[in-house]
């Protein structure tokens, strides 16, 4: 460990991946399903054991499989290289329950955590790199998102079930932004807001929402477009062809 290193706060990743994924259709639950013959949350354990930076990756596992998850990451080490430590705890109900577990899990000398989605395998560690040091200088909530292509409607719900929404808005689409993972945080910030802030209702989509509504400030660095989330089967055709790319690039 270099003297720099040991100066430097320790950060953990955190990576919820305990949902079904059932927009990807019926099978193996999201996280295991394999993208250029490894299984997507391999890929994303490794995308965040990287980064420099962290030292220890909390994988939060399907709470009835945590050993089958325990399983699968022994038999795809890590590279020596990306030496972080891997654990797995069992997960919850919501994500942000399962982000709650991942929290638990994390030794007291964990100043900066970052928050990233099994479902976003191929996140570069470029954008990882500038989350985690925008938390280190200062920031106590990062999020990395992209600027939004397609002009957003805000709709009602219909008078009944079935009838076209109605539109309630159009908000200016210049000042969108479309926020993905890793989410980087002080690591107090974070578990205040998951113990003060509701789990459910608005914000609550992701984590730095929840910090929002703690009334802490929440900054934005640009994200990347292979950070996309691996929701519907078009996402894994495109995921397949990321990994393509980028072995015909550089062998990786
Ligand atoms: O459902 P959504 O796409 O928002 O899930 C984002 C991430 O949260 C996925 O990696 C999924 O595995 C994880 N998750 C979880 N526990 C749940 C629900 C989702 O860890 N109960």
């Amino acid at each position: 460990m270099s003297d720099e290193s040991r100066t430097e706060p320790r950060t953990a990743a955190v990576v919820p991946a305990a949902g079904r994924g059932v927009r990807l259709g019926p099978g193996t639950p999201k996280a295991l399903r394999v993208l250029g013959g490894t299984p997507m949350l391999v890929h994303a354990v490794r995308a965040m054991a990287r980064a420099r930076a962290v030292s220890l990756v909390v994988v939060v596992a399907p709470p009835d499989d945590a050993a089958g998850v325990q399983n699968l990451l022994d038999e795809y080490p890590l590279p020596a290289a990306d030496a972080a430590e891997v654990v797995v705890v069992p997960g919850g109900e919501t994500r942000q329950q399962s982000v709650s577990h991942g929290l638990a899990a994390l030794p007291a000398d964990i100043e900066v955590v970052l928050v990233h989605d099994a479902a976003r395998p191929l996140v570069p560690i470029d954008t990882v790199d500038s989350v985690v040091a925008a938390v280190r200088a200062g920031a106590p909530a990062v999020v990395p998102a992209l600027p939004v292509p397609d002009t957003v409607k805000e709709v009602a719900a219909p008078d009944r079930p079935g009838d076209p929404e109605p539109v309630i808005g159009t908000p200016d689409r210049a000042r969108l932004r479309a926020v993905q993972t890793p989410q980087g945080f002080d690591r107090k910030t974070l578990v205040e807001a998951h113990e003060r802030v509701s789990c459910e209702g608005e914000g609550a989509t992701d984590d730095a929402g929840m910090v929002e509504r703690l009334g802490q400030p929440v900054v934005v660095v640009p994200g990347h477009e292979e950070a996309f989330k691996v929701t519907r089967p078009l996402d894994l055709v495109l995921a397949e062809a990321v990994l393509a790319r980028r072995r015909a690039k550089d062998g990786f």
